[in-house]
């Protein structure tokens, strides 16, 4: 099958890439000149593990090549994948600017009926807009037919999820058209559950919601195991050990950001709004994660007093690991936070430093190595569970910091292993460790 995917951000180069890969030949189609440059050589502008493998696997196969052309874009293409973005406008609901100019586009550059297949993440009746939009820009000849497939991949796994996946949502009002875009991922081998267009676009909003009320709930709870002295790990694994639960989601932190949740929350709020519904439940998951990374912060000031002209380390910059993502991370308001209390930063990530340049303060001071980071600081917020450091031998925090003070906003530690070491503890959801041998 000739498939087009226009966009190639996040979910148009994975979406392509892994089409590519199952055998179908893809043309990408980006405006940005240099990212097709940069793609066409096999060079991937996001971090994503296996992305870059597999695009130049694909590259070289010749089943999937990137242009800046809609005309050759589209010219041969059987169906065509719209992956733009959906940004959020400042009241919360979703730009779908990206998405009618790419509905432009593609009107003035397909010669033939076409099948439309919307990945990108659209207010429920958006798919119905665009096939009007594209029908009446096309040749008057040219049928449309619109297919909504929502995405469920997440950031760091994308690949994997792609091929692993629980389900596959088609939602269309066509039955031909929901049967081709069927055929087209039959070989990623999972489940495919068939709709209408509107309760597909509904079942992207309500899975992405109903996780981000998971997580908002879960740290809800924390903040009641801290007061009583009960343990969030192990209240979280006892819930999830019911099926009916699920052991997923259910890890407390600072909450959850990312360009995804936050954003589609919001958009569903809206949606509802605007259809005189007051989505309540939804509203509170907002607030609990708005105030939940100001929450460490307030620790901090409370453990450490006065953090004026304190150094303090940050490691793991990322919305979360395996990303080079810093879209609504947890670190920006905590930078800001902490450089307005007068707090020297330095800051740590394996992959995101570069990304993290534009959306951290400028006091900010990057370092290379976990190390680094640590050298005579009196503080240290763990922000991002990378691997590398929760696998951190816990000795190098007395080691290298003026006073062991660990804030850790992601649970990397057993209150086990920690008790071990003169380090002052501070995580979510778990009693405090306070080593009477640091200074504070
Ligand atoms: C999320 C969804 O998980 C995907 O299914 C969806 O396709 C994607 O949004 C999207 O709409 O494009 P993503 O944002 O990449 O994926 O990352 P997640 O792994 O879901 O994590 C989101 C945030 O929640 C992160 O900040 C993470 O640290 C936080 N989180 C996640 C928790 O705080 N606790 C948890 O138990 C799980």
């Amino acid at each position: 099958m000739n498939i087009s995917v226009v966009g190639t951000g996040y979910v148009g180069s994975v979406t392509g890439v892994s089409l590519a890969e199952i055998g179908h030949h893809v043309i990408c189609i980006d405006i940005d000149q240099q990212k097709v440059l940069v793609m066409n050589n096999g060079q991937s502008p996001i971090y994503e593990p296996h992305l870059e493998h597999l695009m130049q696997k694909n590259l070289q196969s010749g089943h999937l090549s990137f242009t800046t052309s809609y005309l050759n874009g589209l010219s041969s293409a059987d169906v065509v994948y719209i992956a733009v973005g959906t940004p959020q406008l400042p009241d919360g609901t979703a730009d779908l600017q990206f998405i009618e100019q790419a509905a432009h586009d593609i009107a003035f550059s397909i010669t033939q009926d076409t099948i439309v297949v919307m990945k990108s993440t659209v207010p429920v009746g958006t798919n119905d807009k665009i096939k009007t939009i594209i029908q009446e820009a096309a040749a008057s000849n040219i049928t449309i037919e619109m297919v909504s497939n929502p995405e469920f991949l997440r950031e760091g796994s994308a690949i994997h999820d792609t091929f692993n996946g629980d389900r596959i949502v088609i939602g269309a009002e066509n039955k031909r058209a929901a049967s081709v875009i069927e055929s087209i991922n039959a070989p990623f081998g999972l489940p495919i559950y068939h709709t209408d267009l509107k309760s597909a676009e509904m079942i992207k909003y309500a899975s992405n919601a109903f996780l981000a009320t998971k997580i908002s709930f879960i740290n809800e709870i924390s903040a009641i195991c801290e007061k009583v002295g009960a343990n969030i790990e192990d209240v979280a694994l006892g819930m999830g050990k019911d099926k009916r639960i699920g052991e997923q989601f259910l890890k407390a932190g600072i909450g959850y950001g990312g360009s995804c949740f936050p954003k589609d929350t919001n958009a569903l709020v809206q949606l509802a709004g605007n259809n005189h519904h007051d989505f309540k439940l939804l509203k509170s998951v907002i607030e609990v994660n708005n105030s939940q990374q100001l929450k460490l912060f307030q620790k901090a000031k409370e453990t450490i007093g006065d953090l004026q002209g304190k150094t303090i380390a940050l490691l793991g910059l990322a919305f979360k690991p395996n990303t080079d993502d810093m879209r609504e991370a947890a670190s920006i308001p905590i930078a800001r936070s902490l450089v307005e209390a007068g707090a020297k930063v330095v800051a740590y990530d394996p992959i995101a430093i570069p990304n993290a340049k534009g959306f951290l303060p400028e006091e900010v001071v990057f370092k290379e190595t976990i190390e680094e980071a640590l050298i005579d600081t009196d503080a240290v917020f763990i922000l991002t569970e990378w691997a590398e450091i929760k696998e951190i031998d816990l000795s190098t925090f007395q080691r290298l910091m003026k006073s062991p003070v660990v804030i850790d906003g992601r649970n990397c530690y057993s209150l086990h292993e920690v008790s071990r070491f003169p380090i002052h503890y501070i995580s979510i959801g778990r009693p405090t460790i306070i080593s009477k041998l640091v200074p504070l």
